[in-house]
């Protein structure tokens, strides 16, 4: 054993009395007010009188719509203003001695923190992470902790983006030599099947006035949990508050398991300090050991496959519960997503929640991760540009530096549709911001969402500060971009703008309709504000699904695309007035139920078989209606209408879907599909009947007694055969007994004016969504659903510790 070896074996019992660092969930019992209480930031202030609830908070999704809010419907039309947060709390025995920080994953927005009535400083960006140093103003008993967050200036969003500390926060713990937040960078420099080199660059902070002696040790453990290897680095003299250590530690993986979209591996790093008093601190870095590369040519690759990127742009909204962060939430979007074949996920257009990246990692999605939607040049009139002088490196660099070590991160965006790039402060603003990225991450490519395709006018591309050109929409142009834009990798950074509502469908279904003209002079479109789920609708400066899509398959030199978007969001309904308030862009509804192009990707995407048959069947006798398939892994479908043959149909040249033109007639619509003959998948849709009885679907029944973890109960209105009655719309009341919440309740409607917060929904199209949320006590939960002429339903969730 070795003197080290020896102190360590010395040592180790003594940690687990004291552990170095203590990092404790800060959500829980805070005081909330909406309106401005200047008083409140003072030790002394009364917040007796106001609620009581746990963090992540939104308090704009807990409000009524109106087209008077100052957001506009553009913004989500739900209240925003000002608000604030208290908590009381008092500090444990061990902290005794320890640097206490906080810190917050992102509060929208400018935010000003003051701990026993001293302000320890403001943030203007509503993603950015930030953490303070309270130490210096703790007193003894309790302490106090205030947080004025001021959203009130309008319209400074083109979404939905919530109000309030709507991310997690946490209470970090510390001895006065700790390894600075973000002070680890994990890398992988080279990597092979034989072996890779994992390197760790160290930064440590020391609020001790003298200068101090420290030895590091790290431990690599592989996926399994076991130690595949290890190093000690001794006597590092530390005599600055910020240090990085001069040399990285370099360790060595025999035949890594490398991270993929389909097995992502993850390995972890263990970072242990000690000076003379022991071990000081301990932190555990979980990454990945991949390569990828960029090519103007042949596009991605991924360990060195050839991977089209099957992307999707994300807001941050969870539909009904805003945008408070909850982990099972975003998931349950990713799982859906990842069933689809979905890939990759753009984080638009700003830092995502720290979780939802530890999601990506965990469940093998790529990300681009964006900084910003603009610069100094605003889109809205109270937004970010004006904060942008003082905070975009600092923002900037908190994105790089806090999401560094996630290898699902592949590329970082600078920008989406900047304005600057119309002009040359585009040039200078680029490589600047490049710049900042790079001296924090040289192994990453930057990119930039770019919307100008002529490449002089086109000032962002012409700084030279981008390694990857991201487009968003110009399907059409895509072919020239090599002859446009030789020798530099190009991705469609955002595609489609389609829309489309869920279960309805407008025909004719074979002609496209561009909708929403660029002055505003919107006239078009259908009394109940409802878009047509056939892939038949596209803003103007879009495309259908389809299309797109087409175009990027075909092209080896367009490394993947991101649609626009995943799921609906909450705001920007174009091309829609009030009382529309939230997206049709999505593959999925703002509820997460799919809409029919769904499958359309699906089929294209995995290798799971897919016959998808659309649309229900319940028209007027002698319609004309245009039934339509996605299917794979077959050469033809053959449809039957109450047996009859209506035709067999092929995808031929580049064609994604079939479709035929069937008069309606009440029966049942049966699609086969074969392969040399054999059948492959069988779809029935059958003509409903009077509305009976209600169903109610959980995706989970058994959810963890933490007091966040979701069942998401889909609500379904069925005749007495059990068909889903297409155009139901029923109240349905929900009735909760048990150690639960309703956090939620949505149905996908764009133009629903209902509250989130309710134990009532009316069903849309045939569907609602209730979410169940655990309490901290374990138990049996009934969910029963009423509804006024309808046969009731129940379900039951267990809730486990
Ligand atoms: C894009 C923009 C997105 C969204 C989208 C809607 O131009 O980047 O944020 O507004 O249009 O079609």
């Amino acid at each position: 054993m070795t003197l080290i070896g020896l102190l360590f074996s010395i040592l180790l019992p003594a940690m687990a009395q004291q552990p170095p660092r203590l990092v404790t969930d800060f959500t829980n019992d805070w005081r909330f007010a909406s309106g401005d209480y200047p008083a409140a930031k003072d030790k002394a202030f009364s917040d007796a009188g106001w609620r009581t609830l746990n963090l992540p908070h939104d308090w704009s999704i807990e409000g009524q719509f109106s087209e008077h809010h100052l957001t506009t419907t553009q913004g989500g039309a739900l209240p925003t203003g000002i608000g604030w947060y208290r908590k009381t709390f008092t500090l444990p025995a061990t902290a005794t001695g320890k640097r206490v920080y906080v810190e917050f994953d992102g509060i929208y927005r400018h935010s000003e923190v003051w701990i026993n009535g001293h302000s320890l400083g403001t943030r203007a960006s509503g993603y950015s992470s930030f953490r303070y140093d309270v130490t210096p103003y703790l007193t003894s008993g309790p302490q106090v902790l205030a947080v004025r967050v001021d959203n009130s200036a309008q319209p400074n969003t083109r979404w939905y983006s919530g109000s309030g500390i709507y991310r997690n926060v946490r209470l970090v713990l510390t001895s006065d030599v700790a390894i600075d937040q973000w002070g680890t960078f994990v890398s992988t420099p080279v990597v092979s099947e034989k072996k890779a080199t994992v390197k760790l660059q160290l930064t440590l902070r020391k609020t001790s006035a003298a200068p101090e002696r420290v030895s590091v040790r790290t431990r690599l453990l592989n996926p399994q949990g076991k130690l595949v290897a290890e190093q000690e680095q001794k006597n590092n003299l530390l005599k600055d508050s910020v240090t990085a250590l001069p040399v990285p530690v370099q360790l060595i993986v025999a035949s890594p398991l490398l991270w993929s979209v389909e097995q992502p591996d993850l390995y972890a790093l263990v970072t242990e300090l000690y000076t003379e008093r022991g071990l000081v601190d301990r932190d555990t870095t979980q990454f990945g050991i991949r390569t990828f590369r960029f090519d103007a040519a042949t596009g991605f690759s991924l360990n060195g496959k050839p991977t089209k990127i099957h992307g999707v742009c994300l807001h941050h909204d969870l539909g009904a519960l805003g945008a408070a962060v909850n982990v099972r939430a975003m998931q349950r979007q990713l799982e859906l997503l990842k069933n689809m074949g979905c890939n990759a996920i753009r984080t638009a257009h700003n830092l995502p929640a720290p979780e939802f990246l530890d999601l990506c990692d965990r469940m093998g999605f790529l990300v681009m991760d964006e900084a910003f939607d603009m610069w100094k040049k605003k889109k809205s009139k109270r937004d970010y540009g004006l904060d942008w002088d003082q905070w975009h490196r600092i923002d900037l660099e908190t994105m790089v530096k806090r999401d560094r070590n996630h290898p699902s991160i592949i590329l970082w965006s600078i920008g989406n549709e900047i304005r600057e790039q119309f002009d040359s402060t585009g040039i200078t603003i680029a490589r600047e911001l490049a710049g900042i990225v790079k001296a924090l991450d040289p192994t990453r490519p930057v990119t930039s969402a770019l919307t100008e395709n002529v490449p002089g006018k086109n000032f962002i591309y012409q700084s030279g500060a981008l390694d990857v050109l991201g487009f968003n929409y110009k399907h059409t142009a895509y072919p020239d971009f090599p002859k446009l834009f030789p020798n530099i990798p190009v991705l469609a950074s955002e595609t489609g703008s389609s829309l489309q509502t869920r279960g309805h469908y407008d025909m004719p279904s074979d002609s496209v309709r561009m909708w929403g003209k660029p002055k505003g002079d919107f006239t078009e479109g259908n009394p109940d504000w409802t878009a047509s789920a056939y892939d038949n609708e596209a803003a103007y400066w879009g495309s259908t699904h389809e299309q797109t899509w087409k175009v990027v398959k075909k092209y080896p030199h367009i490394a993947g695309l991101f649609v626009w978007t995943g799921f609906d969001y909450l705001g920007e309904p174009h091309p829609y007035p009030w009382p529309a308030r939230s997206s049709y862009f999505g593959i999925l509804d703002l509820a997460g139920f799919p809409k029919d192009v769904y499958y359309l990707y699906q089929s294209e995407w995995t290798n799971q078989p897919v016959l998808h048959v659309f649309p229900h069947w319940n028209w007027t006798k002698g319609k004309p209606v245009d039934v339509w398939a996605y299917y794979n892994q077959a050469d033809e479908v053959e449809l039957y209408l109450n047996e009859k043959s209506v035709g067999v149909r092929r995808k031929t040249g580049d064609d994604l879907h079939v479709m035929w033109r069937v008069p309606f007639e009440a029966g049942t619509l049966k699609a086969v599909s074969r392969k040399n003959g054999q059948v492959v998948q069988i779809r029935e849709i059958r003509t409903a009947g009077k509305a009976a009885k209600i169903e109610l679907l959980a995706d989970r029944t058994a959810i963890s007694a933490d007091g966040k973890d979701l069942a998401y109960i889909t609500v379904r209105v069925l005749d007495e055969a059990g068909n889903l009655v297409p155009d139901a719309t029923h109240l349905i009341n929900f009735d909760l007994a048990g150690p639960a919440t309703i956090a939620g309740v949505d149905n996908g409607y764009q133009a629903s004016l209902e509250p989130f917060k309710a134990s009532y929904r009316r069903a849309y199209n045939g569907l609602c969504l209730a979410i169940v949320q655990a309490t901290e006590t374990s138990g049996t939960v009934r969910l029963r659903a009423v509804s006024e002429g309808l046969q009731s339903a129940e379900i039951i969730i267990e809730t486990k510790k």
